[in-house]
């Protein structure tokens, strides 16, 4: 018997096994509007079994993009494209998700693909980006950005709103605000980058208040049916992990009160050289299980669990709900299958669609997932 085969429900929606697809940038938006390249990305990892499928960071203004070619929900004619994606993930059997966020000091950046480093700032293309303080993330992403004031606090805050509005009418079911990877709310919530002197900054309760303050908006307009969550960063890897894990749980808890049901634990990438221990299998698994613990509400987490033995013991042992996996879907959006498969699942709990299905009955195919 596989716990990662196993449902979980939160809140009314049910999800037909424990493994989630994280967001995942595709950079191929125009004006913030999908293309066919996201229909057909999102619609074909669904059919291949996850039970989750959280479409990338879509930014909730023109400036929160992280690159010109980001998603966005700050327009209603933005929110067609996004019907269709969650439509077609729930055709699938899947439930659709999104993740809405602001760029903060990341902002207007060219793609992975072409630098991954800030726009020149002479380039029409290039926008001026904000966050709670004048300070760079430094290495490719050098530029100052604009120190925010309380209006632009406010407006980010009513842009959060407004795109959890329209993710609502687009027909997602699962709604998860980005906290984490050193986009806007991460660096309110660290000192590394947060050094206001106003109700914003200082104390971690003050850094945190950008947060709740969101987290409370959003479900407001956000149906209590429906799970509010946010992928939140808990550790920075740089020497002051005891202090960070400690006020990020407090920052949970906070959150949790504030209307959150779930969080999705992950690394905070305020820095540039945090010593993130990539070569160790699901290093963020006893994190994410002490949140749980102490913070008291489901968790998700995710990088480097992606191993069949590795992802079931994540789940099987408690330490997480559910299981983000990334970069597997991307080279196979079948791979929840090779999971099954590895784990000695006779029948999944979802069926492959019938025009692959004919060929691929049979499990032992190619590539079934190694142990790990
Ligand atoms: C192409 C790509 C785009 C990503 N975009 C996002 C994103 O939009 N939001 C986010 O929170 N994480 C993003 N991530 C991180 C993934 O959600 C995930 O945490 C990461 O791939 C580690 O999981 P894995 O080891 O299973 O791949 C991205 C990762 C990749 C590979």
């Amino acid at each position: 018997m596989s716990a990662l085969f196993t449902p979980f429900q939160l809140k009314d929606v049910q999800l037909r096994n424990r493994i989630a697809v994280p967001p995942m940038c595709q950079y191929s938006a125009l004006d913030g509007h999908t293309t066919e390249w996201h229909s057909v990305h999102y619609a074909s990892i669904a059919r291949g079994g996850a039970a989750l499928v959280i479409v990338e960071a879509t930014g909730v203004s023109p400036e929160g993009r992280i690159t010109p070619s980001c998603t966005g929900l700050w327009s209603d004619t933005q929110t067609e494209g996004m019907a269709r994606i969650a439509a077609a993930i729930r055709a699938a059997g899947a439930v659709p998700g999104i993740q809405i966020g602001h760029a903060g000091r990341k902002a207007s950046a060219n793609r992975p693909w072409e630098g991954d480093d800030h726009i020149p700032e002479t380039d029409p293309r290039s926008w001026q980006p904000i966050a709670p303080s004048p300070l760079a993330f430094g290495g490719g992403l050098p530029r100052v950005p604009r120190e925010m004031t309380l209006a632009d606090i406010e407006r980010v805050q009513a842009d959060f709103v407004a795109a959890a509005r329209r993710a609502r009418d687009a027909g997602f079911q699962w709604l998860e605000l980005h906290f984490a990877h050193g986009y806007l709310a991460q660096s309110f919530f660290s000192a590394h980058s947060n050094q206001r002197t106003d109700a914003y900054g200082g104390s971690a309760e003050n850094r945190g208040r950008f947060l709740v303050e969101t987290v409370e908006a959003v479900r407001a307009v956000w149906p209590e049916r429906l799970p509010l969550t946010a992928r939140f960063g808990v550790i920075e890897y740089d020497g002051r992990d005891e202090e960070t894990l400690t006020e990020s749980i407090a920052q949970v808890d906070r959150m949790r009160r504030a209307g959150l049901d779930l969080v999705n634990v992950s690394v905070n990438f305020v820095i540039p050289d945090g010593q993130v221990p990539w070569r160790e299998p699901a290093f963020l698994a006893p994190v994410a299980a002490r949140v749980k613990r102490e913070a008291g509400l489901p968790v998700a987490s995710g990088w480097c669990m992606d191993g069949a033995y590795t992802a079931e013991h994540v789940i099987a042992s408690g330490q997480l709900d559910l299981v983000m996996i990334g970069r597997a879907h991307l080279a196979n959006p079948h791979y929840p299958r090779e999971l099954a498969h590895a784990l000695k699942v006779e029948r999944p709990d979802w069926t492959l669609p019938a025009p692959y299905a004919h060929w691929l009955q049979r499990y032992g195919g190619p590539g079934a997932a190694s142990a790990q």
